[in-house]
């Protein structure tokens, strides 16, 4: 088999440009957050005159999407999606993912629940046999962060508020992000459940209950379209 020396910049390009392959001409797409995601919606452009328009999970890819004059949708004016597209910080070998490193996990897990389809993109390197090796991101309430961090400490992880300029990030929806290093998360559909009880977490970055149906992987060798 012939392979190629893709940088990962390359790869991410690769698999925004085969996810146009899922996206149903005449419905409005799901889009996600990040750097693969960019190079979808920069795909996505191309097709825009056959689609209504988009729901977004970001005020980042909402900028991007309208600066292609690609239409973005309120998600309360949809009943449900056909599709969403979006990268993920670790996937597994059945789908269920670590996401949040863009800090837009809220966001992304409502905008995947209203559609029928995740699939996600994303290079080789986010493969995992087991989740919990990146930082696992939690959008918390803010005056219940350190809370939530011993809660963590007792299920040994190490968690840490997320900052940015020295300060607390605070995301689209105005909370915060605690980033729990140190964790092995062999049940994703049991520790999502459990973490989501919480009182303070908005949102736990393990997307099992909203696992993707397909991913499309960009290795040396090309895309490799994995289903779940
Ligand atoms: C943002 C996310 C992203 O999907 C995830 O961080 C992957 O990003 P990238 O494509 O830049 O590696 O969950 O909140």
């Amino acid at each position: 088999m012939s392979t190629n020396s893709y940088t990962q910049d390359e790869l991410k390009a690769l698999v925004g440009q085969a996810a146009l392959q899922y996206v149903v001409p005449g419905e409005i797409v799901g889009v996600g957050t990040g750097s693969t995601v960019n190079k979808f919606i920069d795909a996505l452009a191309s097709l825009r005159d056959r689609i209504p328009g988009a729901v977004s999970s970001s005020e980042a890819s909402t900028e991007r999407l309208k600066a292609l004059g690609i239409p973005v949708l309120d998600a309360n004016q949809v009943d449900s999606l056909s599709v969403y597209i979006d990268g993920a910080d670790e996937i597994d070998g059945r789908g269920h993912m670590i996401k949040g490193g863009g800090a837009a996990l809220t966001r992304e897990k409502i905008v995947a629940s209203l559609s029928r389809r995740f699939v996600c993109i994303a290079d080789e390197s986010k493969k995992v046999p087991v989740l919990g090796g990146f930082p696992l991101p939690v959008e918390v309430i803010p005056m219940a962060a350190q809370r939530i961090i011993r809660q963590f400490a007792a299920l040994g992880g190490q968690g840490s508020v997320r900052l940015k300029d020295g300060q607390p990030l605070v995301t689209d929806n105005n909370q915060w992000i605690v980033d729990v290093r140190g964790l092995k998360i062999a049940d994703p559909l049991a520790f999502e459940s459990e973490v989501n009880q919480w009182p303070g977490v908005v949102t736990v970055g393990v997307f099992a209950h909203q696992k993707a149906a397909v991913c499309l992987l960009g290795t040396p060798r090309g895309v490799e379209t994995i289903e779940y």
